[in-house]
């Protein structure tokens, strides 16, 4: 991951909801900035307690600086260079319009259209495109060296990352500007619309925004129309933005079977549409006490989980309360089960992924991510370069091969690890 993380790169942190993208994208931040690059971070709707932690709790669409009081309290260095903002998802759609509008009449007039308020708040992706807007008004300052952006909950696939194509190919339309000239009365629009390639036209734009009155897309053109090419100009250069080499996504995914299947489909997803992935994230994978165990050489790996196959054969050693120790073993036993099959789910969707994406975890703080000196910890995890799965790998199919002791049959006993 520290490979992303380089003067001019801009990692776009994607997944579907709750994974992480919004701590991992955070820890990022910090991991970038503690290699001396001046770092932005454009978060999505952080969780209370990361808002606080960054120092973000009255804060909008601007990047604030996070303070030396806050780094040192972490222990971190306070010279650190990183700044975070909050997404402003309807300020980021009113800023273009504001910007490339000028007179105040007609930007009052667009901004009170429906079609342009469902345009901006309701078409699938249009917090992610407002975070890419952002994204590029962000890179257009040249302030920072590192912007690591966050996006909303990957639900409607990825499709955000086509959304500037797709306006593109919408707005600047032959068609919908033959439509929606504006000096054209209302009889006549109805004759246009009632011809094949109007049709289609509308049929996509009602596909954004769900079905709106022909009057207020009318409208919305109209009230535009002087701006059209500068909007178009910009989707342009945000879709050039977006494919250009600076931008690395990171996918980040926990490992239930469902989000693992969610993650192989955003995969196929971006695959299709040409985009290439850098980096996926594993996250919340395993405790730190088991990752930590395999991280650290010296330590042999799951030895605490073959310790607890032995539990049950001391269980016939004549313990007084054989019945409450059964279900404290079962409940051990349990867990062993669980972490290995996480572990083999996590290697197996490992294992396919396409070469050249690296591979990154970061385990569940148990915890939770409170602070700063938590993200501190995610990401040194994330950042710390071991080749670790391999191993883990190896000791689980290791552990998952060996009989389980049956009960009376003496083998080797609990001695003192109790
Ligand atoms: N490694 C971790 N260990 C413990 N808790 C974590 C870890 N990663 C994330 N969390 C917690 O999981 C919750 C969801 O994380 P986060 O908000 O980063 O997810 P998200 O993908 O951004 O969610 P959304 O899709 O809603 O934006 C938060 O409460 C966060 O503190
Ligand atoms: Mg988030």
């Amino acid at each position: 991951m520290k490979d992303l993380l380089t003067k001019g790169s801009i990692p776009i942190l994607l997944g579907t909801g709750g994974v992480g993208k919004t701590t991992i994208a955070a820890a990022l931040g910090l991991a970038g900035a503690s290699a001396d690059l001046n770092t932005a971070v454009i978060t999505v709707d952080p969780s209370e307690r990361l808002r606080d932690a960054l120092g973000l709790a009255h804060l909008g669409g601007q990047p604030t600086r996070i303070g030396g009081r806050q780094l040192a309290a972490a222990g971190l260095d306070r010279q650190l260079r990183l700044s975070a903002m909050m997404l402003d998802v309807t300020g980021a759609w009113d800023a273009i319009v504001e910007r490339l509008i000028a007179d105040p009449a007609t930007r009052r007039r667009i901004f009170d259209n429906p079609f342009y308020r469902s345009l901006t708040a309701e078409f699938a992706g249009s917090e992610a495109f407002a975070a890419l807007q952002q994204l590029y008004d962000l890179h257009q300052t040249g302030a920072f060296e590192l912007e690591v952006v966050d996006t909303p909950p990957a639900s409607h696939s990825f499709e955000f990352l086509q959304t500037p194509a797709r306006l593109i190919r919408l707005l600047d339309s032959r068609t919908a500007r033959w439509l929606f000239t504006p000096s054209l009365s209302a009889g006549r629009i109805a004759m246009k619309v009632a011809s094949k390639a109007a049709r289609f036209v509308v049929r996509e734009l009602e596909r954004f925004v769900g079905a709106n009155v022909l009057s207020t897309i009318t409208d919305f053109f109209a009230a535009a129309a002087e701006s059209m090419d500068a909007i178009v100009d910009r989707l342009h250069k945000t879709e050039a933005l977006l494919h250009s080499p600076a931008v690395r996504f990171v996918m980040v995914t926990t490992t239930e079977p469902d989000r693992i299947r969610q993650a192989r489909e955003l995969l196929g997803q971006m695959d299709s549409e040409g985009l290439k992935l850098a980096a996926i994230v594993i996250n919340r994978f395993l405790d730190e006490r088991t990752w930590s165990a395999v991280a650290d050489s010296a330590e042999r790996p799951l030895s605490h989980l073959a310790e607890i196959s032995e539990l049950r054969s001391s269980l016939t050693r004549g313990d007084g309360d054989a019945d409450g120790f059964g279900r404290l073993i079962h409940h051990f036993e349990e867990y062993r089960d669980r972490t290995l099959d996480e572990i083999e789910r996590v290697a197996a969707f490992a294992r396919e992924l396409p070469p050249g994406v690296k591979l990154a975890i970061a385990p569940e703080i148990e915890a939770g991510v409170r602070d700063l000196a938590a993200l501190w910890r995610i990401s040194r995890y994330v950042t710390s370069g071991t080749a670790i799965l391999k191993p883990l790998e190896a000791a689980a199919s290791r552990l998952r091969a060996r009989p389980r002791p049956h009960q009376g049959d003496g083998s080797p006993s609990l001695k003192g690890s109790s």
